[in-house]
């Protein structure tokens, strides 16, 4: 099934990334937020990020433009209609996304296909009495999206089989690998990283190790590109910490459960990158 225009739902860091891949992959992309500020925010991100691309010459500025061009960018929901596809980005809580996926099924043609950017939460949950769960994946990109190559494509118990396809042809030529995998707790990447990024705030806490010498061990010794405390600062601390407890309820691992350490820094508004400080200081 040819996807043709993208809708994306929520125009924050992982929205806007999305809406960029998409259009520069050809998509004529329409992507909304609830308030005319979030819609002036996320466009800006999506220029920027079209804007670095080119600067990297990764992109001409022709193509980069042409790829502006493709963009409508709206606070009216029911632009998303003309969507073969929509990828809802918004706030990682439930209630507003079963919400959202609700007003979607009334908005859009009973064939459009509904995708959720949910790192955390189940997919069949957001699906479930929406309408359409039969035509609802989870469609997981990674931070930056435009720059990491992986996107999870989940696959609910009740997805039409059909429907989940046309999700991995969709995903694999946006120039993604598309990874195939079940609604469980975390989905593949981040039911083994959010462990291994709760392990290293907790290794800090007992050896005394600095969050520079725990990255430098990682980044030098097991060849990331980026250590732990620094992926977590990208993340974002209340993204990581948010994570942890909805993959820890779902499991009831230890190990997932958001250490103290991480929950006093995100009370203390120590977010990482976006809040200026988190466990390294970017002021
Ligand atoms: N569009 C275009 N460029 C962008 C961009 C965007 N949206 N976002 C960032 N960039 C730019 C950066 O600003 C940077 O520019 P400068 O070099 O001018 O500073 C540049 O891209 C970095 O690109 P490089 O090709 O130089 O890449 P790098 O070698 O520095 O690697 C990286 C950067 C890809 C982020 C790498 O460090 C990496 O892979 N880090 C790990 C990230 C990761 O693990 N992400 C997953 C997080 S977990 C998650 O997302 C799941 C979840 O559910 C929470």
């Amino acid at each position: 099934m040819a996807i043709g225009t993208v809708g994306v739902v929520g125009l924050g860091t992982m929205g806007a990334g999305i809406a960029q891949v998409c259009l520069e992959a050809g998509h004529v992309v329409v992507a909304s937020d609830a308030a005319p500020e979030a819609v002036a925010a996320g466009v800006g991100r999506i220029e920027a990020g079209l804007a670095k691309r080119v600067a990297k010459g990764l992109l001409t500025d022709e193509v980069a433009t042409a790829a502006r061009a493709r963009l409508t960018a709206t606070t009216d929901s029911a632009a998303l209609g003309a969507a073969g596809i929509v990828i809802e980005a918004i706030v990682e809580e439930l209630a507003p996304k079963r919400a959202l996926f609700a007003s979607l099924h009334e908005v859009c043609p009973a064939d459009t296909i509904l995708a959720t950017n949910t790192s955390a939460l189940s997919v069949s949950a957001i699906a479930a009495g929406c309408g359409r769960p039969e035509r609802v994946v989870g469609l997981h990109f990674f931070n930056p999206a435009p720059l990491m190559r992986l996107v999870e494509v989940v696959r609910t118990e009740v997805v039409d089989a059909d429907v989940f396809a046309s999700a991995l042809a969709f995903a694999a030529a946006l120039g993604k690998e598309a990874v195939p995998c079940a609604d469980t707790p975390g989905f593949l990447v981040n039911r083994l990283l959010i462990p291994i990024l709760n392990d290293a705030i907790r290794a800090m806490e007992e050896t005394g190790a600095s969050p520079e010498d725990i990255d430098r061990a990682m980044r030098f010794g097991a060849g990331w590109p980026m250590g732990p405390f620094a992926l977590a600062d990208l993340v974002g601390l209340d993204v990581h910490a948010h994570a942890s407890e909805a993959i820890w309820r779902g499991l009831r691992e230890e190990r997932m459960a958001p250490p103290a350490r991480l929950q006093r820094m995100v009370e203390a508004g120590l977010l990482g990158r976006k809040a200026g400080r988190g466990f390294y200081d970017y002021s």
